[in-house]
């Protein structure tokens, strides 16, 4: 069984770095408030974890983070606070029924508990929808599980709408239409 879950986590992680590689995406900096919002570096990765471990009371799964130590300008947004501290993250990763679609999947947003109902998310969104507008992805896709009212409310305003029931993870399936390069 583990092996075989060692087995599925390296396919992913291939299949990941990969994908992650062609991704086009603007590389800019954003004010909101006190905050600087960019795409992300793996120098912060350390303190991601932390905070995620707090957040969720489960870790950043493994390969995952192999994947942002290699990939996290491509595949994570960040917002820093005054003193430089992590005080929000985003982050990315390619579904293996997505890929041929050109969606990317946001699999995780997340504000520190002190910066929460400050509209923080919902910048890292959009700061994120433009950055991957106008390159070689169609859509960004999430979940918004169930009865998680703020995470819905805040990729309802990023501009995000409903498409179907998720069941794995179950919630609502949203997605964001990108503009496509001509
Ligand atoms: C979900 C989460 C990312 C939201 O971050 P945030 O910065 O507080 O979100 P925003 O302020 O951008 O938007 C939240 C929206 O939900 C609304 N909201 C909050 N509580 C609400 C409630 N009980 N009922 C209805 N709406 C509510 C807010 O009012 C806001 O909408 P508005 O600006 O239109 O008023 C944050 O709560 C978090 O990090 N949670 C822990 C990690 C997590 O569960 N992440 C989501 C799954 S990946």
């Amino acid at each position: 069984m583990a092996f075989r879950n060692l087995q599925a986590e390296l396919k992913l992680w291939q299949q990941n770095q990969k994908y992650a590689r062609q991704i086009m995406r603007k590389h800019t900096t954003q004010q909101f408030g006190e905050f600087t919002i960019c795409t992300g570096n793996a120098k912060y990765l350390k303190e991601i974890q932390r905070l995620h471990l707090h957040l969720f009371r489960d870790p950043i799964p493994r390969w995952l983070v192999w994947l942002y130590r290699f990939r996290a300008s491509d595949l994570m947004t960040i917002a820093l606070d005054k003193n430089g501290k992590v005080a929000a993250y985003q982050c990315f990763m390619m579904n293996e029924h997505e890929i041929s679609q050109h969606i990317i999947h946001e699999v995780y947003v997340a504000v520190s508990d002190s910066y929460q109902g400050k509209g923080l998310a919902t910048a890292l969104r959009r700061f994120s929808i433009e950055s991957y507008d106008f390159g070689n992805l169609l859509a960004i896709s999430t979940v918004a599980r169930t009865n998680d009212i703020k995470a819905l409310r805040s990729a309802q305003k990023a501009g995000f709408t409903f498409e179907k029931m998720s069941v794995k993870p179950p919630g609502q399936y949203l997605i964001k239409h990108l503009s496509i390069m001509r």
